[in-house]
This record gives structure tokens, C-alpha cells and sequence, in this order.
């Protein structure tokens, strides 16, 4: 990868934790993995569809939906150097705008499928409804929207724990991170003219070595484990993200849905 990474000037001890991770080499950089983004894609009807993705980030995803043969690739990114390194990635056969993925510009209904992963959890809740409003605009009717974010389970979550979770992610991941439970992003969806197709969840396992291997590869583990020891700083970041992760898995878990527009 040659173009530079997002927010490379800035320090270890206050980069968000996805730009972090991505420093260090890690490619992946959502909670349920690689595993659950297929099974996600799987239920998403890519073939011939015209696809719209918001927040591509490094463009991983959009290397696997490009496989699927859609008929159109177009990502909305918000960060300018994610945003080169996805047209990089898509090359001729798609395109990435440095854009908001509430206001994304593109036409009404002019897209089959709106995908977006591990964006919609470091929202607020206000922005959380303008994206999925404007993933129902550009959608054409019975369009499907997938995403692929960070839950709290149980849906009967005691409110101070809920609290507590999404305060101590925050303050490890330095990303005002607000997962809900399954069921609080289910109705959100529904509330946003949305019915649910299909819900699958994974471990939210980001940090774990089985997950890693899983997501990049021996060579990309090998690679992410000889930066951490490198950089003092970085590894401090990533052991105290993991120590938040390990102390709430039980609380923590990745969730996707594909939702179709009604
Ligand atoms: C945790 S990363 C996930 C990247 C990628 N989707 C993945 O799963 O590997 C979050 C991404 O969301 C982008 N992002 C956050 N808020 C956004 C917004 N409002 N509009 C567009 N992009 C946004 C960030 O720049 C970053 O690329």
C-alpha cells in the first residue's frame, strides 16, 4: 500500500483506535471480522447490483464485494487518505468520494445495496438515524442495506452496565463508540423504513489471535506482532483496548443485519 495512512502525523497515545490498529498493519478493522462481513455480503445479493459503500476505510470490503460482481461500486468516505487508498484498491471498476456518509450527494434511489460496517456504532444517536435516512433515500424501493456493527447483549442490559461499556470503549478506543444491544439496532432500522432479512452475530474478537489469524493471515499476524513490539507507545494502546475488550466480552458482541427498504 503506498498512499499514507489516515491521521499519520498524529501520536500513538491519541490516534483512534481503528487508525492505530491500521498502523501497526492490521487490514481489518471491524468487530465481528472477516468471517461475519462474508456472511453478511452472503445474504447481501451483490451480482449486478449498483452498490454503494459508506466508510469503506482501507477498502477490504470493497475488494470482496468487487469479487461478487456487482454493477457498480461506489464508496463514501469521510477520511481523504482512506479515501485514495480505497481507489487504489477498486481501481476501474469503481470510484470513492471524500464525503459524509449522512449526506452522501448521490441521487434518490440509485442504488440496490448500501453496505457500511463499523461506522454507524461511533455515532451519535442523532447521526446514527440521518445515515440510515439517507441509506433509505439513495436506496431504490426494496433495496437492501447491510451493516455490520458493535452490540451489547443481553437486549435486557442493565442501563448503568450499558453505561459503563460504552464509557470505558470510548475512553480505550478514543472513538466516542455507543454500541446498543441487538434488539435497540434492530428497531432503529425499523423505525428508519427498514424491515430485517437476515441477523447474524460473532464474538467480538478484534484482538484475539485466533481472530487475527483469521482476518489477515499468518503473514499480516507475524507483521502486526513485530510493530507492536517495535512501538512502545502503540503496544501500551493496544494492550489496555484488549484488557477493555477482555473485561466486556461477555457484555460485547458484533452484529449484522441486511435490512431491506420497505
Ligand atoms: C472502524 S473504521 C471501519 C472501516 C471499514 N468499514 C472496515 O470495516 O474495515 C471506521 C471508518 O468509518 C469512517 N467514517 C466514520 N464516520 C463517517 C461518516 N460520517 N461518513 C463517512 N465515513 C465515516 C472512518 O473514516 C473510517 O474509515
Amino acid at each position: 500500500m503506498n498512499a499514507e495512512l489516515p491521521l499519520a502525523n498524529r501520536d500513538a497515545a491519541h490516534l483512534p483506535g481503528h487508525w492505530l490498529l491500521a498502523r501497526l498493519g492490521k487490514r481489518v478493522l471491524r468487530p465481528g471480522g472477516v468471517e461475519l462481513t462474508q456472511a453478511m455480503l452472503g445474504g447481501a445479493d451483490i451480482e449486478g447490483a449498483d452498490v454503494v459503500e459508506l466508510a469503506p476505510g482501507l477498502g477490504h470490503t470493497a475488494a470482496e464485494i468487487l469479487t461478487a460482481r456487482p454493477k457498480s461500486y461506489m464508496g463514501v468516505e469521510h477520511d481523504e487518505s482512506a479515501a485514495t487508498i480505497v481507489r487504489d484498491r477498486v481501481g476501474e471498476r469503481g470510484s470513492c468520494v471524500v464525503g459524509e456518509a449522512a449526506q452522501t450527494g448521490l441521487p434518490d434511489a440509485s442504488a440496490d445495496l448500501v453496505i457500511g460496517e463499523a461506522m454507524l456504532t461511533m455515532q451519535t444517536d442523532r447521526s446514527k438515524a440521518a445515515i440510515i435516512a439517507e441509506a433509505a433515500r439513495v436506496l431504490r424501493p426494496g433495496g437492501r442495506y447491510a451493516i455490520h456493527e458493535l452490540a451489547l447483549q443481553p437486549d435486557t442490559l442493565d442501563e448503568a452496565l450499558k453505561k459503563d461499556v460504552q464509557q470505558s470503549l470510548a475512553r480505550a478506543i478514543k472513538v466516542n463508540a455507543r454500541p446498543m444491544t441487538v434488539e435497540e439496532w434492530r428497531d432503529l432500522l425499523v423505525v428508519g423504513g427498514f424491515t430485517i432479512a437476515e441477523t447474524n452475530t460473532a464474538p467480538m474478537a478484534l484482538l484475539q489471535p485466533r481472530r487475527l489469524l483469521a482476518d489477515e493471515g499468518l503473514l499480516g499476524t507475524l507483521r502486526f506482532a513485530k510493530n507492536l513490539l517495535r512501538d512502545h507507545d502503540a503496544r501500551k494502546r493496544v494492550l489496555d483496548m484488549r484488557k477493555t475488550f477482555v473485561k466486556y466480552d461477555k457484555e460485547m458482541v458484533a452484529v449484522s443485519f441486511v435490512a431491506i427498504k420497505a
